[in-house]
Order: structure tokens, then C-alpha cells, then sequence
């Protein structure tokens, strides 16, 4: 197979965490959750050569689930609006829910936000399993029907963001002046949204954010193939990771679009050390029986089809405590998630311990070892097209990811900066020729 002439591409999870992991004095410090770490943590990245920063959200807080922390004092939008201003590069992804917002107030905040960050402006749509207790009426849709609104929530966005067209602006000696004649009106009526005038701001320099995208149902994975230029996915191994891969790809060219215009992200979680057992011991040691335990009890609140909480850690799985693969697809929360959890529950011998620490990082792919050695296990699947690039999640080091992990991708030249002044956009397809 010939070498790929696109390169890769490298997102993080804005994480003020980061930069501390390996220095448990700073950890307990609550300092450490404010906003200059996030700063440092975003120009650490930027320097390095990531592509993009990252915020995951969820629109609840169900204080009964002892295990869910509060966010440290931000929400995505106007934390990366303000980390907006100390960066002149990095992509600005923010996750935005179509079922618990107005497309005519998401369109707005992703033009203002392009325009204040040059063209940096990304959103990662999901149509949320949760947080439907905050919103509307108090139901969830079923999913097939959130991904219907959803679908619905992009056409009325996209509406709204190619209303203004070419020359409807121009900048004179008093500001802004608009031609009223070059600027549709959105008149959009239909099942979940009505939107008659348009945005009542101008487009930003992308017109539309970088869209991104993480569901994994039959639902989700043509929706991405539809809209998304950025897929985060959950891809355990390298198998996992080639078939997603192809599947996804195909999807794309049978929703009609070349297939170069996806990038495919899995999440990544990284251990470095200086020799191979080091970092083995530094990824075991998150491993005791409590924390297994712990997630033992979490996984059986969320997945309650999952008979495993009488079962001991070495105990082998029985065969009564893995739910049938019909009833998994007939769950309206997380159902990608939960054929996921079965796939691991089910491997032949497997006992409790085993598949807990399998699963333990949401069925996202670890790289453990010496910066050499994790440089050319994500240069593998880069060369064999099982990722586009990925997403940096969380591990033992950040600054060891940045200042020694990257380089050695650079000196592989599968990670090649992108030529400066381009929009998040530009840089991402910058050289796409696959
Ligand atoms: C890797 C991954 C990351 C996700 N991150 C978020 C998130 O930050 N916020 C959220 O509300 N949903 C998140 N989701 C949920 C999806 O975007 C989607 O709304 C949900 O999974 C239901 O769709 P699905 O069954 O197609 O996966 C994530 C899903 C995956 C697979």
C-alpha cells in the first residue's frame, strides 16, 4: 500500500489537568481547575502541532450518581471563546445538543464565535441520551426520532448560515454596510422547528463551523456520513478501529460525498515512560479492586441489562449476565455503547477483572509504552487506514504527549504543520487528496 499524502490530524480534550498529571502536590491544588491552566494547556498544544481543542459536554448533573463531578466552572462555549484569545491556530471544537436547543441560538453562537476566532469556530452535534429533566416538556425522544430533529436542526442551521450571500457585506469609513437585497430570509416550517428571518449577524470567515460528530448507531454513523467533517470515534483495537474506518468511509460515498472529506478521529488515552514496564505499571496502578468496583456499580446504573453486579472481580462471566444483542438494540440511551459493552463481555474466558479494565476508558484506545514505541503504533494506523488522526483524551503525561510523542510523528512526516493563516477548515483539507 502506498504512503498516505494527507496528514495526520490531532485534537485534545481541553483538560487543565494535563499539565499536572504526573505531580500529585499540584493535583489537590483546586487552582489547577481555573482558567489559566486551561490557557497554558491550550498553548502547550498549540505549539506542539495539535490541530484542535475539544470540549465534550452533557446538559445534566444527576447529583444521586455519587460518581459525576461538577465541571470546573465553565461551560464549552465561552470557555473556548475565551481560550479563543490566546490562541491563533487551534480548531475550537464545542459540543452543542440538537435536542435541547434552538437552531436560530446555535447558528448565532457558532457565527459570533468564527468571527471572533478568525475561523476557528467547530461543533460537535450531539442529539444527548440525558439531561431531559432540564428541558422543554421532560421527555427524551426516542433515538431514531432525536436524530430525525437533529437532521432537521442542520437544515434550518445551514439555512441560516448560507442566508448572507457573497457581497452582502462590505466594510466602509462607518462600519459594516449591508445590502438587504443580498440576505434571504430562513422561512423554514417543519416538524420540530420554525425559523422565518435571518441570522442578524454576518458569516464569520468558515460561513459554517467545522461540523463534528460522535454517535455510533446505525442513526448516527449516517448522519455523520451526511454532515460530519470530523468523526470522534470509540475504536478499542486496531480491528475495531480498520472496520469503523471502512464502514464509515462507505457510508460517506453512498451519502454522496467524497470520502476525504470525513476525517475519522478514535479517542486516544496515552501511558509513557521510559521503558515498556514502566509504563505498563503506571496504566495498571489505575486498576485497584476499589476502582474496578466503583465502575463495576456505575456501569450497572447506567446499563442495568448488564447482570454483573453480584459477580467477583476474577470471577469467569456466565452466559445469564450477558444481555441478548435484540434487546440492546431496542434501548434508547447509549445503544452503540451498550453492543460495545456486550462485544467485551463476551470474549471467550473472559472473567469480570478483565473485561472492567477492557472497557474501563469507554472502549477507547490505550497506547502504553516509550514515546517511540506509541509514535509508530499511531503511525500504524494512520499508514493502514484505520484513523485520520486522533483524539488525545487523557493518559499519564501530557507534556511528555506534546514535547515527545509529536516530534517523533513530525520526523515520520505523517504530522506535517499546516500552512499559516488558513481557517480550521482550510486546514484540516488542506491536502486532502486520499
Ligand atoms: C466517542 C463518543 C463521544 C461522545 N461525546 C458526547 C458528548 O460529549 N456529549 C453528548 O451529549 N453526547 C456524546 N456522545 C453521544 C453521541 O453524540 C450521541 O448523541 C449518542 O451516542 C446517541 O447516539 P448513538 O447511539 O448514535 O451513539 C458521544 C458518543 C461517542 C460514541
Amino acid at each position: 500500500m502506498s504512503r498516505r499524502q494527507d496528514r495526520m490530524i490531532l485534537v485534545a480534550f481541553a483538560d487543565p489537568n494535563a499539565l499536572y498529571q504526573s505531580n500529585p502536590e499540584r493535583q489537590r491544588d483546586p487552582r489547577r481547575l481555573g482558567l489559566a491552566n486551561f490557557i497554558a494547556h491550550a498553548k502547550l498544544a498549540e505549539s506542539a502541532g495539535f490541530d484542535a481543542i475539544f470540549k465534550p459536554d452533557f446538559l445534566g448533573f444527576d447529583i444521586s450518581k455519587g460518581s459525576v463531578r461538577p465541571r470546573p466552572g465553565f461551560e464549552p462555549l465561552t470557555l473556548l471563546s475565551a481560550l479563543s484569545q490566546h490562541t491563533s491556530r487551534l480548531g475550537l471544537i464545542i459540543t452543542e445538543s440538537t435536542s435541547f436547543n434552538e437552531p436560530y441560538n446555535v447558528a448565532r453562537y457558532f457565527t459570533s464565535l468564527d468571527n471572533i476566532s478568525d475561523g476557528r469556530a467547530s461543533w460537535n452535534v450531539v442529539t444527548s441520551y440525558y439531561g431531559e429533566g432540564n428541558f422543554g416538556d421532560g421527555t427524551l425522544l426516542p433515538l431514531a426520532e432525536r436524530y430525525r430533529k437533529a437532521e432537521e436542526f442542520m437544515q434550518v442551521a445551514y439555512r441560516l448560515w448560507d442566508g448572507w450571500l457573497p457581497g452582502s457585506v462590505s466594510y466602509g469609513a462607518q462600519g459594516p454596510l449591508f445590502d438587504a437585497k443580498q440576505i434571504r430570509d430562513t422561512n423554514f416550517a417543519g416538524e420540530f422547528f420554525k425559523v422565518k428571518e435571518p441570522l442578524d449577524i454576518p458569516p464569520g470567515p468558515q460561513g459554517r463551523p467545522v461540523i463534528v460528530q460522535a454517535g455510533a448507531s446505525d442513526e448516527g454513523l449516517d448522519f455523520a456520513a451526511r454532515h460530519a467533517e470530523i468523526v470522534f470515534a470509540a475504536a478499542p483495537d486496531h480491528e475495531t478501529g480498520a472496520d469503523f474506518y471502512a464502514e464509515l468511509k462507505r457510508r460517506t460515498v453512498a451519502a454522496g460525498r467524497p470520502a476525504a472529506q470525513l476525517k475519522i478521529l478514535p479517542g486516544l488515552n496515552i501511558f509513557v515512560a521510559d521503558s515498556q514496564a514502566e509504563a505498563e505499571d503506571l496504566y495498571q496502578a489505575q486498576f485497584t479492586d476499589r476502582a474496578l468496583l466503583a465502575y463495576r456499580d456505575k456501569l450497572v446504573r447506567e446499563a442495568p441489562l448488564f447482570r454483573i453486579d453480584t459477580l467477583e472481580l476474577d470471577e469467569r462471566i456466565p452466559a445469564e449476565a450477558i444481555p441478548g444483542e435484540a434487546a440492546l438494540r431496542q434501548v434508547e440511551r447509549r445503544r452503540s455503547r451498550g453492543l460495545l459493552l456486550r462485544k467485551y463481555l463476551s470474549r471467550p474466558d473472559q472473567t469480570l477483572r478483565r473485561f472492567l479494565s477492557d472497557v474501563f476508558e469507554f472502549g477507547h484506545l490505550t497506547l502504553i509504552g516509550t514515546p517511540s514505541h506509541i509514535a509508530g503504533e499511531m503511525a500504524a494506523w494512520f499508514e493502514a487506514r484505520a484513523a485520520d488522526g486522533f483524539v488525545l483524551k487523557g493518559g499519564n503525561s501530557f507534556p511528555r504527549v506534546a514535547q515527545e510523542i509529536l516530534p517523533i510523528l513530525r520526523e515520520k512526516d505523517v504530522l506535517r504543520p499546516p500552512a499559516a493563516g488558513l481557517t480550521f477548515r482550510e486546514a484540516l483539507f488542506d491536502d486532502a487528496a486520499a
